[in-house]
């Protein structure tokens, strides 16, 4: 299915879209049982029947109510599922449904959907419709709460989450990948940043900007295990001169030594993911570091993160012909073979392994595998105006998170492009979280 941006979406696709990611939301849980759905793994995540509960009640919102019906404009979010009164600590002190209950409201908001969508006029007036957006944004509600509800099964303790089995095989390193340690010279200039699609983008990937760069480097790959424990080995954690002051107080406060699930054992590193407690692949990206880790590796190395205008300039940016590409490959909607997305793997992937997704200026994985961190703040683009909520993004505006880029192995396909921005807290690396380094040219 064609997600791409910049089309509409007819009546029998959106009816499918929104059957597949159902779907998928299920497969993620299928396995679990009533117990593991209830319970909170980590204070940090919902128990998963809330994001299942929330994911439901944001459809009712936005596609029963809002949609040409009485709508604030809003989210409009109620009740138990309302995040905004409902913070995710608290969360598992709330009379949640039980699987079956919230099944079943699933279902029969998804019928009711179904049955309004069928007599909806998708070329109305309403910008809601315009060229499919309400449903994109739903859809992509539902892909995002997916990769939090595999955020919350990484931190579950227990019996180890039955993962559903990977889609394709595992990758290697391809040939003519540049070797480890790479970087890749950005020219600079005048690019175009950001963009004015109205059909998939949210609305802080909007408007699009000319922003001037400096020349920089940037790393032709993402950091990986190997580069990590090098910092980790060699004193990285106790060595105050690589930290920024508010990273040292937070390595000093938490008392952390390594990324978070690294363990060191018979004098080898080892990690978890899901059920796998294994010795540390050195190929893979590094993941699970917050923003203060990152930004400390960084300067370990001699480099520094790069900004979101530089991030984006080098995966979407071609400084021969001038244009910006929708993905680092061009403008074709992902698949396995541009990109570690979407929990077709389930876990990273070696650097290297995707040749068909390398960026203009020849930077690898970009997208895909691991979310990687930029100095820059979250803030609102200039000219930037809320739409169709101020709850998605404009809320969050400041100098408290960080913005991050590029998706990780369990971003789904819509739920990704050069433009979009992830943000979070500096200390938070319960996310799939990594780094690539830049330099000043
Ligand atoms: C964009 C991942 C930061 O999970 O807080 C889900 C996405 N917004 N429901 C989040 C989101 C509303 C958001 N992030
Ligand atoms: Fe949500």
């Amino acid at each position: 299915m064609d997600l791409r941006a910049g089309r509409s979406l007819s009546r029998s696709e959106i009816v499918e879209l929104l059957a597949e990611a159902r779907q998928r939301t299920l497969l993620l849980v299928g396995a679990l049982t009533d117990e593991e759905l209830r319970r909170q793994h980590d204070k940090l995540m919902s128990p998963i029947v809330w994001d299942l509960g929330h994911i439901a009640h944001f459809e009712e919102v936005w596609l029963l109510e809002n949609l040409g019906g009485a709508g604030s404009g809003s989210e409009g979010l109620r009740g138990m599922f309302n995040p905004f009164e409902n913070p995710r600590a608290t969360r598992d002190q709330l009379p949640l449904p039980s699987l079956a209950e919230c099944r079943e409201t699933m279902a029969r908001i998804r019928r009711d959907v179904l049955g309004r969508i069928a007599e909806l006029d998708l070329d109305a007036g309403d910008p809601l419709l315009l060229e499919g957006f309400v449903f994109r944004l739903v859809l992509q509600h539902e892909y995002q709460h997916d990769e939090t509800i595999l955020q919350t099964l990484q931190l579950k303790q227990g019996r180890p989450y039955p993962a559903p089995r990977s889609l394709v095989a595992p990758p290697c390193a391809h040939p003519d990948a540049p070797p480890p340690g790479s970087m890749v010279r950005f020219p600079g200039g005048s690019v175009e940043h950001g963009t004015d699609d109205r059909t998939a983008a949210y609305d802080n990937e909007r408007p699009r900007h000319v922003v001037e760069l400096e020349p920089f480097w940037i790393d032709a790959h993402p950091v990986t295990n190997a580069d990590f424990a090098r910092f980790v080995d060699e004193g990285g954690y106790d060595r105050r001169d690589t930290w920024s002051p508010e990273g040292w107080s937070w390595r000093e406060a938490s008392g952390v030594v390594a990324p978070k699930h690294w363990q060191r054992r018979d004098g080898a590193w080892h990690t978890r993911a899901f059920d796998r407690d294994g010795p540390l692949d050195p190929a893979l990206p590094v993941c699970h570091v917050c923003f203060w880790e990152a930004d400390a590796f960084a300067r370990w190395a001699g480099k520094r993160l790069p900004t979101e205008l530089e991030w984006e300039a080098a995966a979407s940016w071609d400084p021969e012909t001038g244009r910006k590409r929708a993905y680092p490959w061009g403008d074709d909607p992902p698949t396995a073979l541009h990109a570690n997305l979407d929990a077709q793997l389930f876990q990273a992937a070696p650097v290297g392994s995707y040749p068909l997704g390398v960026s203009p200026v020849g930077c690898w994985g970009m997208v895909g595998d691991v979310w990687e961190w930029t100095s820059t703040d979250f803030h609102g683009y200039p000219g930037y105006r809320s739409f169709p909520y101020p709850e998605y993004s404009e809320v969050f505006f400041g100098d408290e998170y960080k913005v991050l880029r590029g998706g990780s192995w369990a971003t789904r396909y819509g739920a990704i492009r050069a433009t979009f921005r992830n943000w979070d807290y500096p200390i938070r690396r319960q996310i799939f979280s990594g780094l690539r380094c830049a330099r000043d040219a």
